[in-house]
């Protein structure tokens, strides 16, 4: 029998595992859609923000951008692609623990972004680089893809999700993890279930030493350990995905589909703020980035033209992203380290 966290750990990160074999987030082909791959105006608001931080800060050089989880490289290549006062001070590091994804990552934004392919201000990491850094840890639905302990209320106490020949099994949870459980579910009743996210807390905490000053921004699916346990089934907040749907149980055939699950941002160290995704895109003027495509598309909707039909794939995109029964749902949540 094997600890959830560890076989879902072995299952997405091992080497028969989804993310070393074969998972990507995109549209085509891929497996499930996340924000960037969704649309380049996500970019364009996190560029906008990173902007809105640099002044905040007095400018600093190097503005080093660290991305944790970042995949294809997709958000960095918009970062890069919408330029911005900070533009010549950007130092980024992408953080990807996935080999292929690296590799992929880096030549597609050096060659889309960069005409000197030898002087490009950009690195690309398999585990978050040492400190002390000035600027912006950011990462897109990581801390889902971090597995958590599971545990479960028990008449006898509180009991540990393992794994065993494929099905779930039940056993008594060691001391600090019942320790955790009461403490961030004090009231739970017999039979509630709710995640610990152990390797959560510790990225955030990892972050948050990498800077000397600056911030942590995060999006991910998510709510608080109250929600999760009350009275939601495990499948519901625990996902598995391939090919762009839901698919089955996590324990059969570990490696062949994503493993993730909802956030609970109060086992999260620090006090962020935190803000729906569609508020937050709101504030980095998405509006203003879709205005011109509004009026296009209002003018001409009667008879499209190719700018038309471009318009209106922007304010579908804009929708995907702020929808509130989707990615607009989504938590914003960001943490200010020195001034
Ligand atoms: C759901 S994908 C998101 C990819 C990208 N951020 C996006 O939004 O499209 C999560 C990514 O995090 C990577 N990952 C998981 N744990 C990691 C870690 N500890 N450090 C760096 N990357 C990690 C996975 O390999 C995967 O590529």
């Amino acid at each position: 029998m094997t600890r959830f966290d560890l076989f879902a750990e072995d299952a997405l990160y091992g080497t028969q595992g989804f993310y070393t074999q074969l998972g990507t987030a995109g549209t085509d082909g891929a497996d499930f859609v996340t924000s960037p791959e969704t649309s380049p105006l996500f970019g364009a608001c996190v560029a906008a923000y990173l902007d809105q931080v640099w002044h905040d800060m007095e400018c600093p050089e190097p503005f080093v951008v660290i991305e944790g989880g970042s995949g294809t490289g997709t958000l960095c290549r918009d970062i890069f692609l919408s330029a911005q006062d900070c533009s010549k001070a950007l130092r980024y590091v992408m953080v990807e623990r996935s080999d292929r994804q690296r590799e992929i990552a880096f030549s597609r934004v050096t060659t889309t972004c960069f005409a000197d392919s030898e002087e490009v201000p950009l690195a690309v990491l398999q585990d978050l680089p040492a400190g002390p850094f000035t600027g912006v840890v950011v990462a897109n639905e990581l801390l889902d893809n971090l597995p958590p302990r599971i545990v479960r209320k028990a008449t006898t106490g509180w009991l540990e999700l393992h794994v065993e020949n494929g099905a779930e099994v039940w056993y008594p949870a060691p001391q600090p993890a019942e320790d955790m459980a009461s403490a961030m579910a004090p009231n739970a009743s017999i039979g509630a279930t709710l995640p610990l996210h152990l390797k959560g807390a510790v990225w955030v905490n990892r972050a948050m030493k990498l800077l000397d000053r600056g911030r942590i921004l995060t999006f991910d699916y998510g709510l608080e350990s109250s929600e999760m346990f009350d009275g939601r089934p495990l499948g519901e907040w625990l996902r598995t995905y391939k090919d762009h749907r839901r698919a089955g149980t996590p324990y059969s055939d570990p490696g062949t589909c994503d493993i993730t699950c909802d956030v609970a941002f109060d086992q999260l160290p620090g006090s962020p703020t935190i803000c729906l995704q569609s508020d937050w895109l709101a504030s980095k003027g998405l509006g203003t980035m879709t205005e011109w495509a509004q009026e296009k598309w209002q003018d001409s909707a009667a008879s499209p033209d190719s700018t038309a039909v471009a318009a209106r794939q922007v304010l579908t995109e804009a929708a995907a992203l702020t929808d509130r029964t989707g990615l607009g749902a989504f938590l914003v949540a960001e943490w200010q380290i020195g001034d």
